[in-house]
This record gives C-alpha cells, structure tokens and sequence, in this order.
C-alpha cells in the first residue's frame, strides 16, 4: 500500500516538473520521462519484493504465535488436569484420614472392651482363689454296740454335708478342696460305759479322748485343726475296743456327732 502511495507521487512530481527550456529537446524530454518510468518501475518491484518479503515474515511470526498459543493452550490444559488429579486425590487422601481415624477408635475401643473382660476374668479368677470354698459336715447317730479296736465309727444321720466331703456310708470324710479344716467329735456314754475314740487323718491319730462316768450320762468334745490335700481323708475310730466300750445316742437328743468344715485355703 505504502508503495502505490510512493509510485503516485512520483507520478505527480515528474508531471509536474515537465521542462519549459527551449534547450531541451522532445525527444530529451520523453527519454528522460521514460528512464525515470523505468526507475519508478525497478523501484516499484523493490517495493513489492520487500512488501512480499515482509509480509512473509509476518505470516510466519504470525504462524509461530499460532503455534506459541496451541503449546499455551495444551500446557494450560495439562495443569488442569493436574490440578483435578491433585484435588482427587486430596479428597480420597482425606477420606482415607477419616475411615483411618474411625477404624481407630473402632480398635481402641474393642482393645479396651478386651482388656476390661480380661481384667475381670482375672478378678474372678482371683476372687476364687481368695475366697474360702464351703464345705462343712456335721453327722450324727453312730452304732451303740460295743466297739472293736480300730472300729470306724460311722455316723449314720447326715445333717449338712456341704460340698459332699461325708459319707454316711463308710463314716468318713475326704476332703474335696484343698485348705486348713477344723473337725470335731461330741461324744457321750452312758453310766458304766467307756468311750475310747480318736479322730485319725489316713490312719495317723490327730487327737484322742477317753470317758467314763459311774453314776450318769457324760459327754465330751474334741476339736482338732488340719491341713489337708484334695483326697486326703479323716474319720472317728476306737482306739480301744471291749464290750463295756459303748456310745450312747437318742435320735431325739443328738448326742453324739461328729463334724468339721473348711476354715482356710
Ligand atoms: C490408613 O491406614 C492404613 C493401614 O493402617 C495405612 O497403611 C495408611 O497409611 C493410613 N492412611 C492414612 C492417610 O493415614
Ligand atoms: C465387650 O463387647 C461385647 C460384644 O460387643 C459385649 O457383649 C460386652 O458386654 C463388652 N464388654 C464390656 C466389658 O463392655
Ligand atoms: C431317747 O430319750 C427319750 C427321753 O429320755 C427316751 O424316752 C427314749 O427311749 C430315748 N431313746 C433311745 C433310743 O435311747
């Protein structure tokens, strides 16, 4: 555009300036006209090849800009894109922290339910152990016959017999704990009548007695204290038999007894 504007002028300005000097011929003249046309001419294909030229330049510039701002456009995409990657995974990140901080309490909590249970199967454990089981006995109505040496003197009526330590049937008691046990023999005669008893532990004598009265009814008591073993066993025997050797006993009255608890484990 800026060329044409240039040709024009240059058109004008040699119009305008046609001689008016006589020296000067037509022929002069036109050939001066001419070579100035031709300059024009050469000067107008400069300007053209320049223009072509720069507006090459401008065609690739403007093509590199294109280009400029599809690379800025697909970066600016791909930063997006990291972006909702980035805000995904904070927000799975922080359900994660969640779920984790539930499941947390969650095992807290069954730990604590554990270890309470096990203290207290432990408590109970040792309530057992500390608590003194019961058993006791106490029987009474034994043979009213005379008595051998050695007899078991069995008391035949049972009237408490807790955690099954008695029998009624061989007079004797085996011990189903472990633990310290009291035991003791209420025994009476009739005038006249000896009672020679002893309370044994497996056969070895823990405690004797002997009685006799000459004109009435007597009575006596033995206790004795011992340590037994689940199984170990304890009973009333004569310790000297004869025919005056005699118990006497009135179901109604219970005279004579024997009995005996656990004390202590
Ligand atoms: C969630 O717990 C799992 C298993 O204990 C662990 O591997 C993971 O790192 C925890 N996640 C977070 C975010 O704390
Ligand atoms: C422990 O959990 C069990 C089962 O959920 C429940 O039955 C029990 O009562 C809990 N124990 C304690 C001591 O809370
Ligand atoms: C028991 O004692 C009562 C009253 O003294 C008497 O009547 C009875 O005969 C006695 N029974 C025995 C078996 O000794």
């Amino acid at each position: 555009m800026t060329g044409i504007l240039q040709l024009l002028l240059l058109v004008s300005v040699t119009m305008a300036s046609e001689p008016s000097c006589p020296a000067c011929s037509k022929y002069d003249y036109e050939e001066k006209v001419l070579e100035r046309m031709i300059r024009m001419e050469f000067a107008f294909e400069k300007e053209l090849k320049d223009n072509k030229a720069v507006s090459e330049t401008v065609e690739e510039d403007l093509t590199r800009i294109k280009e400029e701002n599809e690379r800025l456009h697909a970066t600016v995409d791909a930063l997006k894109d990291q972006q909702e990657q980035a805000e995904r995974r904070l927000v799975s990140l922080m359900e994660e922290v969640e779920r984790n901080q539930s499941s947390t309490l969650e095992k807290i909590v069954s730990d604590s339910n554990t270890t309470l249970e096990q203290t207290i199967a432990a408590f109970n454990d040792m309530k057992d152990q500390i608590a003194t089981p019961l058993v006791y006995f106490n029987a009474h109505f034994p043979q009213t016959t005379s008595l051998s040496t050695g007899e078991v003197i069995v008391y035949k009526t049972v009237e408490t017999n807790h955690g099954n330590g008695y029998s009624a049937t061989t007079g004797k008691f085996t011990a189903p704990e472990r633990g310290l046990y009291l035991f003791f023999m209420h025994t009476c005669t009739s005038s006249t009548k000896y009672s020679y008893l002893q309370i044994v532990k497996d056969g070895s004598v823990l405690i004797r007695s002997v009685q006799y009265e000459k004109e009435s009814f007597s009575c006596s008591s033995s206790q004795v204290f011992v340590q037994l073993d689940v199984g170990e066993t304890v009973w009333v025997q004569c310790s000297s038999g004869s025919s005056n050797r005699q118990l006497n006993e009135n179901s109604s009255y219970r005279w004579t007894s024997f009995g005996g608890a656990l004390i202590h484990n």
